[in-house]
């Protein structure tokens, strides 16, 4: 193949493709928080700068295919927030530089779905501010991960009420998943095996947010966090 092989790392979700024998790196290689240790985590699955390199590609796709309209970025928390932040300053950078611009609000919705690493049943809204004021504009939901795709059907649903003109999805982290998702993210930043990741603004019962890399909790990490 001309290109090595390489086109295999590309996914139908168009993400890159992280395989399911990727053993990730040994923690050691790279720098982390000193009050987590090192039996908390298996590896550093995705580092930290890999994860920004791959931001920087989605907001010029974005930018291409959106450029020109008004979006509101709904960033979805908390697992969202570092990945729309890192976004919106891809974006940014754009805007200062290219012809084309995206004029660009921000918007928040909180949701609750997950106690250690389970989903639980429903889609909880937590917090949000007043969606109405979605009504006729391009909605660009941001997740930090979407795995089942339960929680992203149902905001989906939740959103159409207020009959916003376009919704887009973008997900940081799409997993591969047997019962699999019916509609993948428009914009995906990599696909993962199924394993409980952290790190990156991603938790575990609130723990790990401030990894910058992403990482693979171990059974120790679990054990210690659980609750
Ligand atoms: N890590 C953190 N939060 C999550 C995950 C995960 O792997 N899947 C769904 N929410
Ligand atoms: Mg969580």
């Amino acid at each position: 193949m001309a290109d090595g092989g390489a086109s295999q790392l590309v996914g139908k979700s168009g993400g890159i493709v992280i395989p399911d024998d990727w053993p990730g790196y040994p923690l050691q290689l790279f720098s982390y928080p000193e009050h987590y240790s090192p039996e908390d985590l298996e590896c550093v699955y995705i580092p930290h700068g890999i994860i920004m390199d791959r931001i920087e590609r989605l907001a010029c796709t974005i930018m291409d295919d959106l450029g020109d309209h008004d979006i509101v970025l709904l960033c979805v928390l908390k697992g969202g927030y570092q990945f729309c932040s890192d976004l919106v300053e891809f974006i940014k950078a754009l805007n200062r530089t290219s012809e084309k611009s995206l004029p660009m609000r921000v918007a928040f919705i909180r949701l609750h779905s997950y106690l250690n690493d389970q989903s639980t049943e429903d889609l909880q809204i937590v917090g949000a501010e007043d969606l109405s004021t979605l009504r006729g504009k391009n909605i660009l939901i941001v997740e930090g991960i979407v795995d089942t795709g339960k929680t992203m059907k149902a905001l989906m649903k939740h959103i159409e009420v207020f009959q916003p003109k376009m919704v887009k999805v973008t997900g940081l982290l799409v997993k591969r998943i047997p019962s699999g998702m019916e509609t993948l993210p428009d914009y995906v930043g990599f696909e993962i095996p199924n394993r409980f990741v952290v790190g990156y603004a991603l938790d575990y019962n609130e723990y790990f947010r401030d990894l910058s890399h992403i990482c693979v909790i171990s059974d120790t990490g679990k054990k210690k966090y659980k609750i």
